[in-house]
């Protein structure tokens, strides 16, 4: 089911970079894991507005949504750099800093109760964390060094039937960087998941053998 009118217009007032398409196909992976039973799992926050999403979907299973970032930006988001926000950086410390814009974004939401955010360098987070997750969104660094961690912290907690979703996937470099396509083609390969849905950029997977 398509999320809320409310829903859609707080996903598109966020600051952001995902079109609405691709949040739909979000929105619709989301619904699709919840029926595990288990937590929803994104990395790379931002300021909130896939997030939104995610957590839309686990209020209606009475799940949460959790979310990592250190919420510093990623590379090219620094200054200088295609996808600076000048708005986005701490004064005080001369840094980004995107966690005060994402909790205002779930506030004016009315989904805070319904997230959890853990602000950290993803692979450290990954190394704490213990439990089978339903749904696995990989958004955050772009780097082949971010993107392979991101990978191998956060796909093994995928459960069986769960879904791994990447986004920013360009077969074509022309149109984007190639970190996310090649970790794709890379969960593709390791024969523990199956394409299950491409919209755009978003690539949707299910897990439907062991390992990574
Ligand atoms: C493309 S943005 C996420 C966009 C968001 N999912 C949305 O749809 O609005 C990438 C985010 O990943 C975060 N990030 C990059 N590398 C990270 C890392 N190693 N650990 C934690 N967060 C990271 C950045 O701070 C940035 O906020």
């Amino acid at each position: 089911m398509a999320p809320q009118p409310t829903v859609v217009a707080a996903f598109e007032a966020a600051k952001g970079f995902m079109p609405l398409d691709e949040g739909l196909a979000l929105h619709a992976a989301a619904e699709d894991a919840v029926a595990l039973g288990l937590p929803l799992l994104e990395v790379g926050t931002y300021c909130g507005r896939s997030t939104i999403l995610l957590a839309d979907a686990a209020r209606a299973a009475g799940l949460v949504a959790v979310t990592v970032d250190h919420h510093r930006g990623s590379e090219e988001q620094q200054p200088g750099w295609e996808y600076h926000d000048a708005s986005l950086v701490d004064g005080e410390v001369g840094r980004m800093d995107t966690l005060p814009v994402f909790r205002r974004t779930l506030h004016r939401a009315g989904l805070e109760e319904h997230v959890v955010a853990m602000v950290g360098r993803s692979p450290q987070v990954a190394a704490l964390w213990g439990a089978p997750l339903g749904l696995v969104f990989i958004d955050g660094g772009h780097t082949d060094e971010h993107a392979n961690a991101d990978y191998e912290g956060w796909a093994p907690h995928v459960a069986p039937g769960g879904l791994l979703v990447i986004h920013d996937v360009f077969p074509d470099p022309a149109d984007g960087g190639q970190a996310p396509y090649r970790v794709y083609r890379r969960a593709l390969a390791s024969g523990a998941f199956t394409e299950i849905s491409v919209t755009r950029s978003l690539r949707v997977l299910r897990r439907t053998g062991l390992g990574i």
